[in-house]
């Protein structure tokens, strides 16, 4: 074996390596195929550096102050440097204890128990367990294109696709409904065996869709009136991403259970939470003390990843939540004036900073998988990885939705100033106009 000394410097230069030969070749390579920027060595003012010293804006939205945040880094580095304990024997954890305690404070008091997890799958997971237990009925409803993580009973829920298709048989009792079609939620309701209902506020890798007014409505009014828990799962339209703490929280009703996740831990530390009553908790999981741990993660109760989310929660006053949605206003207006007239674009949407611009695929040949020998991916848009990989020269980290390829993902940090966004509708327009200009 060879002995190398695990230093960041040693871990910089050969990890990049290793992560392709011991993690994952695949993602590797197609970030080698696609041109990713990859070899980044540090971070300066919240932006990534590259080894090069190229320096990129990262709109992924999980660093949704920047990366290495100063607070968040500080108040992790502070709790390093103290003697408490980081995990507690009997579970009971002062750390999350009053992590759980703000975040029912910033959620307005809807809420009074908070179950803590490391990822936002494991929320999702929590909160379909504790509709089930608490209901004691079997079914889940669903939307269409969702994506609620990876586990389980969360994959059952994933739009069709690579996500989901290999992994079969999925968890019996979930159906999924077309998305925004109350109709179909009524009927599914009405035989009175849906445990919950879960819905994304704001669907993300789905293409950026907004829950449609009637049908927030509708599953706000119907899944009370039917004894079923409704679940909002805000792990990319919660914590100020789409200008309000919640986006839920302007909803006729709140929901039963909301679930938060990604940028929880200030984009340092693992932590997702999913938030409910007391009322349900104790319907699920009150009866016994055997039962308090029956949906059990077992480093969901940490103090590091506590005191990260902590500082996050700090950094989310409502100047912060009202900048972010002034700024998303801006930056959909000046992108749907900017791409006026050009002929690849569908739509600009979405709402805060959660925004998605929706394109058109165009049938020119070269633009496509097969033609770039992927046959596999034949049915898959290119357009917006090659807008992606164009904005790369431009300095901005930009996404396609993992279920929509013809939508590009834009979510910059909350504190985003104005000059960066102006330089970004700029390159939008500019690589938009050339790829328009290739086609035509
Ligand atoms: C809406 C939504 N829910 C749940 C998840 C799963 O979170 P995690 O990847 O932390 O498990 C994601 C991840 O992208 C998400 O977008």
């Amino acid at each position: 074996m060879d002995a190398q000394p695990e230093s960041l410097t040693n871990m910089l230069t050969h990890g990049f390596a290793e992560f392709r030969d011991f993690v994952n070749p695949l993602i590797a390579s197609r970030a080698a195929l696609s041109r990713e920027p990859v070899d980044f060595h540090h971070v300066r003012g919240g932006l990534l550096v590259g080894a090069d010293g190229a320096v990129f804006e990262d709109f992924h939205g999980v660093q949704a102050f920047g990366h290495r945040r100063a607070e968040v880094s500080r108040a992790v580095a502070e709790f390093l440097a103290s003697d408490a304990p980081n995990w507690f024997p009997s579970r009971v954890n002062p750390f999350t204890g009053r992590l759980a305690r703000r975040l029912c404070e910033h959620a307005g008091g809807a809420y009074d128990r908070v179950y803590l997890t490391c990822t936002g799958s494991e929320a999702v997971e929590a909160a379909l367990k504790l509709a089930r237990a608490a209901t004691g009925r079997p079914r889940i409803v669903g939307v269409e294109r969702a994506y609620h993580g990876c586990g389980m009973g969360s994959m059952g829920l994933m739009h069709d696709g690579p996500f989901r298709d290999p992994f079969g048989p999925h968890l019996p009792g979930i159906t999924r409904i077309p998305f925004g079609d109350a109709a179909a939620l009524r009927r599914e309701l009405a035989p009175g065996d849906v445990a919950a209902v879960i819905v994304e506020p704001i669907q993300g890798e789905g293409g950026v869709h907004a829950l449609p007014a009637a049908f927030v409505e509708a599953a706000c009014s119907e899944t009370r009136a039917h004894g079923a828990l409704l679940i909002a799962d805000e792990v990319q339209s919660g914590l100020g991403r789409a200008g309000r703490f919640l986006t839920s929280e302007t909803w006729p009703r709140r929901p039963d259970a909301v679930v938060l996740g990604k940028q929880l831990g200030g984009g340092l530390m693992a932590v997702a939470a999913m938030l409910t009553t007391e009322a349900h908790f104790m319907r699920a999981y009150g009866e016994d003390f055997e039962d308090g741990e029956s949906h059990n993660v077992t480093l969901g109760q940490n103090g590091a990843s506590a005191v990260a989310a902590l500082a996050t929660l700090s950094l989310l006053t409502e100047p912060v939540l009202s900048r972010a949605r002034a700024a998303g206003e801006r930056l959909r207006k000046a992108l749907r004036e900017a791409l006026a007239g050009n002929s690849l674009l569908d739509e600009v949407r979405g709402e805060g900073l959660l925004l998605g611009i929706a394109l058109h695929q165009p049938e020119h040949p070269w633009l496509s998988f097969e033609h770039w020998g992927l046959p596999k991916l034949a049915a898959r848009a290119t357009i917006a990885p090659i807008l992606a990989y164009r904005l790369y020269k431009h300095g901005f980290f930009t996404f396609a939705c993992g279920h929509d390829w013809r939508v590009l993902r834009v979510q910059p940090r909350l504190d985003v100033d104005d000059a960066t966004l102006d330089r970004f509708v700029k390159a939008v327009a500019q690589e938009l106009a050339h790829i328009a200009e290739w086609v035509s």
